[in-house]
């Protein structure tokens, strides 16, 4: 896969933060981040699906260089189907959290699909997840639902939120 840069640099701390395409390269770092962040991990084989196979999906990181050494801070996966964009995971790494790059993630996602004609955003997350309840409705997500005992592992319910219109407006509100 070609190396897509960034949509958007940025300053993290003492280093530089760029978003773009995710690469089989970062496979191993993304699987990290995911493992810390979720009790209920994806496969490896689900990433590799939806870089190498998945003609819907838009994988991203979130990159951070200091002093010529690049880590992945932040990993997501979007699917673009028709004028919608669904969040389908997103994490940060644990010690790069409360630095605004999941919420900058995100907003890179929600650009990315609105350039590519997506309309709508949409997510699931679990109930008691009020950090990225926080996020989502901080950058203009409501709640539009919920799924009952949606997950495996505690049976808790899923909060479904929906972003209604994704347009310059928006776009120009989030900068
Ligand atoms: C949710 C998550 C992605 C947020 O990423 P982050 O980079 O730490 O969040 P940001 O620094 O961009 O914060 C953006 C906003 O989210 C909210 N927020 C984030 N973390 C929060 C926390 N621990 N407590 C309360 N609010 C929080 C705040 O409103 C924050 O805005 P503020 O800094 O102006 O108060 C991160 O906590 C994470 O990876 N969690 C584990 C995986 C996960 O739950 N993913 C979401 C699945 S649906």
């Amino acid at each position: 896969m070609s190396r897509r840069r960034s949509l958007i640099d940025q300053a993290v701390g003492n280093g530089r933060l760029t978003f773009r395409r995710m690469e089989q390269a970062d496979l191993e770092q993304v699987i990290a981040i995911d493992q810390k962040s979720f009790t209920l991990p994806w496969p490896v084989s689900s990433f590799q699906y939806e870089l190498a196979h998945n003609d819907t999906s838009r994988c991203w990181v979130a990159e951070v260089e200091i002093e010529g050494k690049r880590r992945i801070a932040a990993m997501a996966v979007a699917w673009l189907i028709l004028d919608e964009v669904h969040i389908a995971t997103i994490a940060v790494e644990p010690e790069y959290r409360r630095m605004k790059i999941g919420q900058k993630l995100l907003i890179a996602i929600l650009k990315d699909a609105q350039a590519s004609g997506a309309r709508h955003a949409f997510l699931e997350v679990r109930e008691t997840n009020l950090a990225a309840r926080k996020m989502y409705l901080k950058l203009g997500f409501e709640e539009a639902g919920k799924r009952p005992h949606y997950y495996s592992d505690t049976q808790e319910d899923a909060i479904l939120m929906n972003l209604d219109t994704i347009d310059a407006a928006l776009l120009e509100w989030l900068d």
